[in-house]
């Protein structure tokens, strides 16, 4: 999964999962309406609940199409994709053999699943050893080397306040792998040779692998100008996912495609609980991450030459797909909850959000004062009366300011009843 993730929840998932265990059945529906990484509606599918996803991300749908979604790993017809399996099937049997059976990896104990993973780290070892004569010459582009890093020629920036320099979101050799992989994908894709499964498969693939030798610090809003993270000299190799947590016999989840939540939240049928981790302060995530969007939306972008040629800003950004979410301005944060919530055919909500810098005290210095108009918030008439719990959860907060220093800081679970229809005053 992507790591490095502002408000990514991995790391308290256990604690929301207790709360969601205690209110919903096996089955039940469970709406994970700011999906992000999919941490929370990946563990909801482990548990037996029937997932609604959604976020504005199209990384976000390509996860969800591959872990949420598929149950299977994808089958690969080798000869239509013109791969010679033999040429890289001992090695990727002996690789496999070298995984240690454990968290994430129990499902090799199947020999059929263990035979099917062999298959898939054949394909990733054949994208790995590619070189720009295995590509359609009509493919073979190098956008992300020539706009990403700094021996491209489309890389330099100046920056609103003048200063200049060229991009460096990967290394040059980095760079060009990622080119590879999407100009192969993109044929593959174009003549219609891989199946939507594996297509969204590969795409979560890539992201997750390249976010692992990002020049970053957390977002892709900027890079270090003058250094390169010590994470982005490793070599850049693609990382197959742990299947355990996607292989299931469960279908019937709904994935929303790049959709506002506001308005998806309208066409999500009755379900049990409502988790809601909403952006905690200004930053868009859709410019934050426009990186992992544009590898997930490379394949598909009708003029690449068009759509490069507009990139904008410092981080080089196409602007088309960008969303500015009403949840991240201040002004508007209650009020678009009030309106998700009284949108949503739910029983019961779970809300994160945390008491470090967020919504009101990342801007006026006024820490605290949006935890008590939540607080307020949650005991209007939308709600049961006396429903309202909230727990504190603590955990470091690596997010990307206050420097490198690990804060300690609470990340909090508002706990509530939404009052039924009938009984709305
Ligand atoms: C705190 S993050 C969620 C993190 C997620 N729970 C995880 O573990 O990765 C908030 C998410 O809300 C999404 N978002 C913000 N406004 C949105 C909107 N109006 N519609 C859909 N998604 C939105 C962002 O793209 C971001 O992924």
């Amino acid at each position: 999964m992507i790591e490095r993730y502002l408000g990514n929840k991995s790391s308290i998932i256990n604690h929301i999962m207790k709360e969601v265990d205690k209110l919903c059945n096996k089955g039940d529906y469970v709406c994970d309406i700011f999906s992000g990484t999919l941490s929370v509606s990946i563990n909801l599918k482990k548990s037996g609940y029937r997932v609604i996803s959604n976020d504005i991300n199209r990384f976000s749908y390509c996860f969800g199409r591959s872990h949420l979604i598929a149950n299977n790993i994808p089958k690969i017809d080798f000869e239509s994709l013109g791969i010679d399996y033999n040429l890289y099937a001992e090695n990727a049997i002996a690789k496999v053999k070298l995984i240690e059976k454990g968290v994430g990896y129990n499902f090799l104990n199947d020999k059929k699943e263990e035979n099917s993973y062999v298959d898939l780290i054949v394909l990733l070892t054949y994208l790995d050893s590619i070189s720009e004569k295995d590509i359609d010459p009509e493919h073979r582009k190098s956008f992300f080397f020539d706009y990403y890093t700094e021996e491209g020629k489309y890389s330099k920036f100046v920056s609103q306040r003048g200063s200049e320099g060229n991009r460096k979101f990967f290394t040059p050799s980095n760079g060009s792998k990622i080119d590879l992989y999407l100009n192969k994908i993109r044929e593959w894709h174009k003549n219609n040779l891989l199946l939507d499964d594996l297509y969204y498969l590969l795409l979560s693939t890539i992201s997750e692998s390249v976010e692992k030798v990002s020049n970053t610090q957390g977002t892709f809003h900027d890079f270090p100008r003058t250094k390169y993270d010590s994470r982005a000299f490793k070599k850049l190799e693609l990382r197959a996912p742990k299947f355990d947590n996607i292989l299931s016999d469960i279908d019937g989840h709904i994935l929303g495609k790049e959709r506002d939540s506001m308005e998806f939240i309208k066409e999500v049928p009755s379900h049990k609980l409502l988790y809601i981790d909403p952006p905690y302060n200004f930053r868009q995530y859709t410019s934050y991450y426009f990186m992992l969007n544009l590898i997930c939306d490379y394949c598909e972008i009708p003029d690449l030459n068009k759509y490069f040629n507009e990139v904008k800003y410092v981080r080089g950004q196409n602007m088309d797909k960008n969303f500015i979410s009403s949840f991240c301005k201040n002004s508007e944060f209650i009020s678009s909850l009030q309106k998700l919530i009284e949108n949503a055919d739910t029983e019961w909500i779970v809300m994160s959000y945390f008491n470090g810098r967020n919504h009101k005290s990342a801007t006026a210095g006024d820490k605290g004062t949006i935890l008590n108009e939540l607080e307020q918030f949650f005991q209007t008439d939308l709600f049961e009366s006396n429903s309202l719990k909230i727990k504190p959860i603590k955990r470091k907060n690596y997010q990307s300011y206050g420097g490198h220093k690990a804060l300690e800081v609470n990340e909090l679970l508002y706990i509530v009843k939404k009052r039924m229809k009938d009984e709305m005053v």
